[in-house]
């Protein structure tokens, strides 16, 4: 007799790794104690940014009689959503195609419900984001993974044409990429739109890019980001609050569609018919009330690049094989040794704790979270060298 459902047992198959991660492995036994440095996930290690704090407060004092009823796109929070593209990007986007989600998870899970049926094809790009890969199969999609060009991380665009068969009917892009940090310049998003433009013309429909812009707000050194959507219409901008404000329990984030996205309104509704149908997943009525000041919350980027530049600066001084990212908070440093799990195992005996890349699809490689505040990377550091000299020896 089985207990649950064939599709929860997929689901915990394909994460299986990812599950056990989160659930029982040295990072659950030892996150939390004394002297642990945590560079494991993206959580915050710091107390709540003021900005934050002060918009749920003001906002907890109920203002109508109806301030706490169901709430969908609330019409506040959508025209900051409006406002915001428009001031930061110069994007035109029409209030009734904002669907406020709760955070990217839902986005994602919404965009891939709304537009495809099961048994098609979604191409995303590996190293990917733990989840999409449960996700496309949990909707009953064929998930297709193409690798990232090993020599710079970015698109590899003809393996993409390559993967693209009659039964595509999107590709996930998600930049600044979790894990290598990667923003996709504007000439490999105008290549890959036309590639998108002509496959759909040769299968004689859509093929959606479904646009992960969960780290847009997170840049070093005065980059500019540039969205798929400025280069190919059939876009789905899919956004959450929870890195910029490193809050990622207070669940907020929208949809976007452009105007000129075919049929947008049947899409913006199917959207919505999504939310209804895997359970209200629309965020919580406080969180929207409050979301022009979260809009302008935003975590310190210029510590945030310190804190880049001196862990880059110390692991390449011990001897560590780390590129720069562009964006995002997480470093991606080579394993001294093949076994990355192994190697994780070491810096935990030396109270360091960080993501092995056989997780991320990254093999060889581990993830460091700059999420840690600056006295886990004091301590951390002689805990990287002694783990590294350990591994060498
Ligand atoms: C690339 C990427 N997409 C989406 C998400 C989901 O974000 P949220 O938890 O805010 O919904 C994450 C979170 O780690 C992420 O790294």
């Amino acid at each position: 007799m089985t207990a649950i459902s064939s599709r929860m047992t997929r689901f915990a198959d394909v994460n299986s790794a990812v599950l056990q991660f989160l659930t029982n492995s040295d990072y659950t036994r030892k996150a939390g104690e004394p002297g642990i440095c945590d560079f494991a996930i993206g959580n915050p290690h710091e107390m709540p940014l003021p900005g934050l704090i002060s918009a749920l407060e003001y906002q907890l004092q109920p203002k109508t009689e109806e301030w706490y009823a169901y709430t969908m796109n609330e019409s506040g929070a959508v025209q900051t959503v409006v406002q915001s593209l428009k001031d930061r990007y110069g994007l035109a986007i029409e209030p009734e195609n904002v669907i406020m989600t709760t955070g990217g998870f839902s986005a994602i899970s919404i965009a891939i419900h709304a537009v495809t049926d099961p048994g098609d094809e979604v191409i995303f790009n590996s190293p990917p984001w733990f989840f999409y890969e449960a996700m496309l199969q949990g909707a009953g999609c064929i998930p297709v993974r193409v690798k990232v060009r090993p020599d710079n991380f970015d698109l590899d665009l003809e393996a993409i044409r390559a993967a693209i068969t009659p039964k595509t009917r999107a590709i996930i892009v998600n930049s600044p990429n979790n894990p290598t940090g990667k923003i996709y310049p504007p000439e490999t998003l105008r290549a890959l739109a036309d590639i998108l433009t002509e496959a759909s013309a040769r299968n004689g429909r859509i093929i959606y890019l479904f646009s992960d812009e969960a780290y847009r707000r997170i840049l070093y050194d005065g980059v500019e980001y540039s969205s798929p959507i400025k280069y190919y219409v059939p876009t789905f901008m899919l956004y959450t609050y929870g890195k910029q404000t490193l809050a990622p329990g207070q669940r907020i984030g929208y949809i976007a569609l452009p105007s000129a996205m075919p049929d947008v309104r049947s899409v913006a509704l199917a959207c919505l018919t999504a939310q209804l149908t895997v359970g209200f997943a629309q965020p919580n009525a406080l969180l929207q009330h409050a979301l022009a000041d979260i809009e302008k919350t935003c975590l310190d980027l210029e510590h945030l690049q310190y804190k880049r530049d001196w862990m880059i600066r110390e692991l390449r001084n011990i001897g560590y094989d780390v590129h720069l990212p562009e964006g995002t908070f997480y470093l991606l440093p080579r394993s001294p040794i093949p076994d990355d799990q192994q190697f994780i195992r070491l810096l935990a005996e030396q109270n360091v704790l960080c993501l092995p890349g056989e997780l991320i699809e990254m093999p060889g490689y581990f993830r460091v979270s700059l999420t840690a505040n600056d006295s886990m990377i004091e301590r951390g550091l002689p805990g990287f060298k002694a783990a590294f000299e350990a591994a060498r020896a």
